[in-house]
């Protein structure tokens, strides 16, 4: 049984041996780590939920070209042995070697980024990790990389200035000077399988997909994390002691991304910043659900099997993910299978996974050429916010601009992703114009029996849900 972490702060190798370590469990989440050390108390603690980015920190870790790739994740909702084999960078660790400011502090200095301060470790953090990516300039790359950082006092606009001109000239630092032997440490530190284990909890890295079924056959009870970004919030929000986790982090074949000629294949512990980069090219809809999913930070860390995994009526990938026709693949000792996404999901936070079984990727057929594939989320912000209401359209128009093939999905208005099937089957066959348009919308009205919460009243749900299918032919006007 291996339960000793290995990964880099301050330039040193730490490790922790939790079969001896008493102050920490393995789900201590690396916020509450930091806070504990005499010297890294410039991370924040705002919301513990990965809501206000005053925990950002970054982590640096191997990206299989011998090179580093920095990552801002809220630490707030990382747990210690997702540190293994990675560097953890703290605000501390910012400045230059002589005592002089980072570029990207000395422009929150220059242009006056900064009041009360509390925000302010966790935006140079997330400026920083920019700073070292080949990201361009652009006002809009800085916009959603600073979205999941919250600041009550300077308003935004200083800090976005003061990241332009940071990342005008970004000049080796000297991080990149000791790059070469960070990477050194970080290759010497193995990802073998572990379990970390104390009297309370169990917490087991597995290697490969068959051990990780070997102990989820064993430990039947064991929950499976991947991003952990919605788990995290079990220990962070209602302070549960999870007994029994099983970390799919070291999983190389859960990290495959392969595109064939007629389909994309993303194992299950992709990211959805990695999801979001790879669908650019062939299925627009999906960037577009991920663009407005979280924020940078909670898409560094959430992945494509947890948002299946939690079955959410609001998940934002379920209901794109239909419209794409996508399969899930799930596996077991048994043997794996391949179940439609709208039939994975099958009840509020149900899924059709059967005793043993895992997710262990998605398969999105690249589809047909003329094939029109939308997504649209109405939150009450646009950003770092879950949906009210989702919908994810799918027309196959013919040549006479007659609908052909029609799927129309909605999340938050059942209680769970659902077709909207009578509306679907009405507008099957008929003309693309407004008139049919508006006779389908007291149909769908009549399909769903939406609820009211703190996010929106039910009448309110019905009426996005009608406007969303109004919206989706009006943007197909001149198609
Ligand atoms: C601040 C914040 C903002 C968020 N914004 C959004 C948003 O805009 N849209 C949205 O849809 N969600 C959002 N979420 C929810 C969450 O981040 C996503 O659902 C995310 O995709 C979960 O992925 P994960 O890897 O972190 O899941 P985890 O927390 O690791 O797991 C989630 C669930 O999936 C199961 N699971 C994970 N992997 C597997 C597997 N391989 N096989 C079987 N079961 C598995 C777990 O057991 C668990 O039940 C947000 C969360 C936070 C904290
Ligand atoms: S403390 Fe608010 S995002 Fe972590
Ligand atoms: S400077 Fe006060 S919260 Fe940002």
């Amino acid at each position: 049984m291996n339960s000793c972490i290995g990964f880099i702060l301050d330039e040193k190798l730490i490790e922790i041996d939790f079969s001896k370590e008493r102050k920490f469990t393995p789900t201590t989440t690396v916020l509450n780590y930091l806070r504990d050390l005499p010297n890294h108390k410039g991370v924040k603690e705002g919301c513990a939920e990965g809501d206000c980015g005053a925990c950002t920190i970054v982590i640096a870790e191997l990206d299989g070209r011998n090179g580093l790739q920095y990552r801002a994740v809220n630490s707030c909702l990382i747990f210690l042995p997702k540190l293994h084999g990675k560097w953890l960078i703290t605000v501390e660790n910012i400045k230059n070697p002589d005592g002089s400011l980072h570029p990207v502090q000395q422009a929150m200095v220059d242009y006056h980024g900064s009041q009360c301060g509390f925000c302010t470790p966790g935006f140079i953090m997330s400026m920083f990790a920019l700073y070292k990516s080949n990201l361009p300039n652009t006002r809009a790359v800085i916009e959603d990389a600073l979205t999941g950082n919250l600041c009550r006092c300077t308003g935004y606009q200083p800090i976005i200035e003061a990241a332009e001109f940071a990342l005008q000239d970004r000049k080796p630092d000297h991080f990149s000077k000791i790059e070469k032997e960070i990477i050194a440490i970080l290759k010497k530190i193995v990802l073998k399988s572990m379990q970390m284990a104390t009297d309370r909890q169990k917490y087991f890295m597995p290697v490969s997909v068959t051990e990780l079924l070997y102990i989820k056959n064993q430990n039947p009870d064991a929950i499976i994390i991947n991003g952990a970004s919605d788990i995290a919030l079990r220990v962070t929000k209602k302070y549960e002691l999870i007994p029994s986790i099983i970390d799919t982090m070291q999983i190389e074949e859960l990290h495959v991304i392969r595109k064939s000629i007629d389909h994309l294949y993303c194992g299950s512990a992709i990211t959805l910043n990695q999801l979001m980069e790879v669908s650019r090219e062939w299925y627009p809809a999906i960037y577009e659900a991920c663009s407005v999913f979280g924020s940078k930070q909670i898409r560094e860390m959430a992945t494509i099997g947890g948002n299946l995994g939690t079955a959410s009526p609001i998940g934002d990938l379920p209901p794109v993910l239909a419209a794409y026709k996508t399969d899930v693949v799930v596996v077991s000792e048994k043997g794996a299978r391949i179940i439609p996404v709208d039939e994975f999901i099958c009840g509020y936070r149900k899924t059709s996974l059967k005793k043993g079984e895992i997710i262990k990727g998605i398969k999105i057929p690249k589809p047909m050429d003329g094939t029109i594939i939308k997504f649209y989320k109405v939150s009450k912000r646009k950003d770092l916010d879950i949906s009210t209401v989702s919908a994810a359209f799918r027309l196959t128009p013919d040549k006479e601009k007659k609908i052909n093939e029609i799927k129309i999905i909605f999340g938050g208005m059942a209680e769970m992703t659902k077709h909207a099937v009578k509306t679907e089957k009405f507008l099957k066959g008929k003309s693309r114009t407004r008139e049919t348009i508006e006779q389908a919308m007291p149909i769908l009205e009549e399909e769903f029996t939406p609820i009211s919460d703190a996010r929106s009243s039910a009448q309110f749900r019905s009426v996005i849900a009608k406007n969303l299918l109004l919206r989706f032919f009006d943007d197909l006007a001149d198609t």
